[in-house]
Order: C-alpha cells, then sequence, then structure tokens
C-alpha cells in the first residue's frame, strides 16, 4: 500500500523528496565529519603537546607508498602484541599473583603463537577476553590501579591485533615475521636498573610509545585508502588514553617529580623519531638517503 502511495505520485515530486532527503544525508554528514575533526583534534592536543616532534614529512612519504603498505601493516601488527606483551610484562613483574601470572600468559599464547610460530588460523575472535580474575600481591599498594587499566589496555591491543590481521588476509597479504625497529629498544636503553625508578621509567617509556602511535595514526589516516583511513582514526580514541594511563601510573608509583625523567625520555625519543633510520617500520625515523627505494 505505501509503496503503491509512492510510486502514484508525479516522478518530479519523488525525484524533489529523494533531491531534499540526499541534501539532508549531505548536511548530516559534513556535520559529523566535523564533529569528529573536532574529537580528533581535541584528542591530539595532550599528545602533541607531550611530543617534542612532530612524524617527519619523509617518514609519511615512505609510509604512504603501495609498495610499503604490507610492511606497514605487518609491523603494526607485531607493534600491537608487544603493546600487550609489555603491558602484560607489567602485570606479571609488579602486580599479580603466581596463577593471575599464569594465566596472563596463557590469554597471550594463542597470539604469540600466530605471530612468532605461525600456529593457527588468526581467528582470535574467542579469545579476546581474560577468563580468570586477576589476584594482586599484597605489597605492591598500585596493585589494582594497574591491574584494571593493563587488563583494559591488553584486551584493546588484543583486539586491535586481530583486526589488522583481518585486514591483511582480506587484502591477500601474507603475515610474515619481520624484525623489530630501534625505537622501543631505543628508549627501553635509557630505564634505571633498581627500582622503584625502573617501574618508573618504564611506564614513561610506555606514554612515549603509545602517544607516538596514536600520532602516527593521525598523520597517516588521511594518506591512506578510506578503510584504512577510517581503521587508524578509530584507533585513536583508545591509544590516547593508554598514553593517559602510562603516564598517570608513572607518576603514581613514583615518590618523586617525573619531570626531569620525562623530559629526558622526550629527547630521546625526538632523536629516534627524527634521525636518519635503516629500514622503515612503524616507529622508524625517516630513512636513510642511501636506502630509499629508487623511483
Ligand atoms: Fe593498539
Ligand atoms: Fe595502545
Amino acid at each position: 500500500m505505501s509503496n503503491h502511495f509512492i510510486y502514484s505520485r508525479p516522478l518530479s515530486n519523488v525525484a524533489l523528496c529523494l533531491h531534499s532527503m540526499g541534501d539532508t544525508f549531505k548536511i548530516a554528514a559534513r556535520y559529523f565529519t566535523k564533529v569528529s575533526v573536532l574529537n580528533t583534534a581535541t584528542l591530539l592536543e595532550p599528545i602533541n603537546a607531550f611530543l617534542a616532534v612532530s612524524t617527519p614529512v619523509a617518514w609519511i612519504d615512505e609510509a604512504v607508498k603501495s609498495d610499503n603498505l604490507a610492511l606497514m601493516l605487518t609491523d603494526h601488527l607485531m607493534c600491537e602484541l608487544k603493546a600487550a606483551q609489555t603491558a602484560m610484562l607489567l602485570l606479571r613483574r609488579y602486580a599479580v599473583d603466581k596463577d593471575s601470572a599464569q594465566a596472563l600468559l596463557e590469554w597471550l599464547k594463542p597470539f604469540e603463537d600466530f605471530a612468532y610460530r605461525k600456529v593457527g588460523d588468526g581467528d582470535f575472535s574467542g579469545q579476546l577476553s581474560l577468563s580468570k580474575k586477576l589476584i594482586s600481591r599484597s605489597h605492591f599498594v598500585h596493585g589494582d590501579e594497574l591491574i584494571d587499566k593493563m587488563v583494559l589496555l591488553i584486551k584493546e591491543e588484543l583486539h586491535h591485533f586481530g583486526q589488522v590481521l583481518t585486514i591483511m588476509q582480506s587484502r591477500g597479504m601474507a603475515y610474515d615475521n619481520i624484525g623489530a625497529s630501534r625505537y622501543a629498544r631505543g628508549m627501553m636503553q635509557h630505564v634505571r636498573t633498581h627500582e622503584p625508578a625502573k617501574l618508573t621509567d618504564t611506564l614513561i617509556c610506555g606514554a612515549f610509545i603509545e602517544a607516538r602511535s596514536c600520532e602516527r595514526f593521525a598523520m597517516l589516516a588521511p594518506h591512506l585508502d578510506p578503510e584504512l583511513d577510517k581503521f587508524y582514526t578509530s584507533l585513536l580514541r583508545s591509544e590516547a588514553r593508554h598514553f593517559q594511563d602510562y603516564l598517570t601510573l608513572a607518576q603514581r608509583v613514583s615518590k618523586d617529580d617525573i619531570s626531569e625523567r620525562v623530559a629526558l625520555f622526550r629527547s630521546v625519543e625526538s632523536a629516534l623519531i627524527t634521525e636518519p633510520d635503516t629500514e622503515f617500520r612503524f616507529h622508524s625515523g625517516p630513512l636513510n638517503a642511501s636506502n630509499c627505494a629508487v623511483a
């Protein structure tokens, strides 16, 4: 009945109606784009204030080359797993009891088996949550806070891992284990070896790595195809919170003001991001001229 009513209208009326609906959609789309640009800008404000330098244009030029897309996604995939592993290590070393430490190992095992030993079909849909409640060690006062923040972070990183892998598989990109860049190693070299300074510095490093990932997602997104643009923009919110969580925890566990340590890692991070690098990775610096592909 209603279809008959529509079809019996003069065509010009239907066209007028569709035209005005089209305008409404266009206005709504413009509105939502504007809102999401504003949200992105708000999310990035503290990140850009925290980092000393922006990603060099030379790195973006390299990252957007179609020949580098599989490499970038593979390294991004590994970065997601390493982010989960770092958080798991912190929980196992500082916060949880023996049984909980074992439960954490078991949680990440299928992801590590796939990434390092190519075991499994890459379907992790049933393995994103931790089945056991973690118990904190009684002598660590920040244990519960560390558990709450890090468990959520691991869950999100594993979800991102699955998302990147799905994108790679849908594009026919075979997964291959590749070596890590100098970046995280370069940061961790400056972590003090005595406690509680070691924990504070590790958390500060975590804040920088998360902040840089977030900044790079935002820098890359507009240069990528619509699917990756949407995906990288969607990652900004959780990565922005991860940076804040690490920084808050670093100040919480330290008796001293952490500004000096933050300043030190800021300058180390800035050098790693701006100084010439030997291989392209998600967190690499711009490539040495001699390593650039001949056009
Ligand atoms: Fe992530
Ligand atoms: Fe993250």
